[in-house]
């Protein structure tokens, strides 16, 4: 075991005493004598009593300790501080016992003729924060610096790091790193059934150009109450979008869907559907009718078929499935009502089949030919 060595607290040090044992007490008499003057010269009494002189000795050599005034003293604030610094630093120069995790990572890389692969890398996870987005910043900045992810926040804001994680969608600076006890590789690999653009980056265009299509913004035929100001929103309005705005759009959910895995051109998938719902329930849109019409769409709403795989992966804990059953009892109730202009029963979606991305089923520009499936190997 490695050994601290503790400051010493004695006036010369123990080399001192051990070597030069007389001049060490001709010192302490010294000190001692310097001492008691100095409290004899502040004692509270003109003469006082043997027992308050000793306190005041005492008290005096404390002050003069801790200030630091006695030769061959530090103060004793620093001496503590000393002695903790020193124990951190021979603590963490002691070699702990390595913690090795490997982490199994999918490259790809459209610039080079090879197929996908699974590289593995092992990290010390004593020399690693916590995260799997850790991980991956210290194999990049340290091991493989050609490793390409996204990331932004590093605190579940901007939704960049969703990725594959051991099976389950997640945002990397979310979730933890497996234990390092446990023997199997930690799986990392792009959002299931995406377009890869290069290793764990994915191409987002068909879940944006989705988005967009629900139109996310605040629509009004009338102008607002007061020209040039905010429209006024009562908290109980407001807290019906609850549940909804929190949504970052980081995918998770829409990637693990399997009714978007098949229809990922025509259906739009949870994440839009629950913009779509957001708005929809906002007291200050007034193109309500409007926007139930617009998905009013065997494909774009009827897919899903609530296996609930969305509300699982959602890593800010949201339910877009609720939210999808939600816009389909809406649409229910004004269908009975006589208020959507087209029966869903009778909508068989052949418009949509184009799809929000032009009808293209080929990758787009600067991505892979094929697609991500997630199931441990890529299928043309
Ligand atoms: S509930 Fe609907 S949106 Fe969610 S995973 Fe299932 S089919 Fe997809
Ligand atoms: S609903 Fe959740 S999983 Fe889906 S995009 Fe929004 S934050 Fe991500
Ligand atoms: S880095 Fe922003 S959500 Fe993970």
């Amino acid at each position: 075991m490695e050994r601290i060595h503790m400051p010493c607290f004695l006036p010369g040090g123990s080399v001192a005493h051990r070597l030069f044992p007389l001049s060490y007490l001709a010192r302490q008499l010294t000190l001692t004598c310097r001492v008691i003057v100095i409290a004899v010269k502040s004692a509270p009494l003109r003469s006082p009593s043997p027992l308050l002189l000793l306190a005041s000795v005492m008290a005096t050599a404390r002050v003069l300790l801790r200030r630091g005034l006695l030769p061959g003293h530090r103060p004793i604030a620093a001496t503590g501080r000393l002695l903790l610094a020193q124990t951190h630093s021979s603590l963490s120069a002691s070699a702990k016992p390595k913690r090795l995790k490997t982490f199994s990572i999918y490259r790809w890389n459209p610039e080079r003729p090879e197929s996908p692969q699974m590289q593995e890398y092992e990290v010390d996870l004593n020399e690693c924060g916590p995260m799997v987005l850790d991980a991956l910043l210290k194999i990049k900045n340290e091991v493989d610096p050609s490793l390409t992810f996204r990331r932004s926040c590093r605190e579940g804001i901007c939704g960049s790091c969703a990725m594959n994680i051991d099976g389950d969608n997640g945002l990397a600076c979310l979730t933890k790193i497996p234990a390092a006890e446990s023997a199997a590789a930690a799986m990392i690999t792009p959002l299931p059934h995406m377009f890869v653009v290069k290793d764990l980056v994915v191409d987002m265009t068909n879940f944006y150009s989705q988005y967009k299509s629900v139109e996310p913004w605040l629509k009004r035929k009338d102008p607002p109450p007061e020209m040039g100001k905010e429209v006024p929103q009562s908290k109980k309005d407001r807290a019906k979008l609850d549940g909804m705005y929190e949504c970052i759009l980081c995918a998770c959910c829409s990637t693990s869907c399997p009714s978007y895995w098949w229809n990922p051109e025509t259906y739009l998938g949870p994440a839009a559907l629950l913009h779509a719902h957001r708005w929809v329930q906002d007291s200050r849109d007034q193109y309500t009718k409007e926007r139930l019409e617009a998905i009013n769409d065997e494909f774009k709403l009827y897919r899903c078929h609530n296996i609930q795989n969305c509300a699982h992966a959602c890593p800010k804990g949201l339910n877009p499935a609720k939210e999808i059953d939600s816009l389909k009892k809406l649409q229910l109730q004004r269908s009975c009502m006589g208020l959507l202009e087209r029966p869903f029963t009778e909508n068989r979606g052949i418009e949509d089949t184009k799809g929000a991305n032009g009808g293209k089923r080929c990758p787009p520009q600067n991505a892979s030919p094929k697609r991500w499936w997630g199931s441990g190997k890529a299928k043309g």
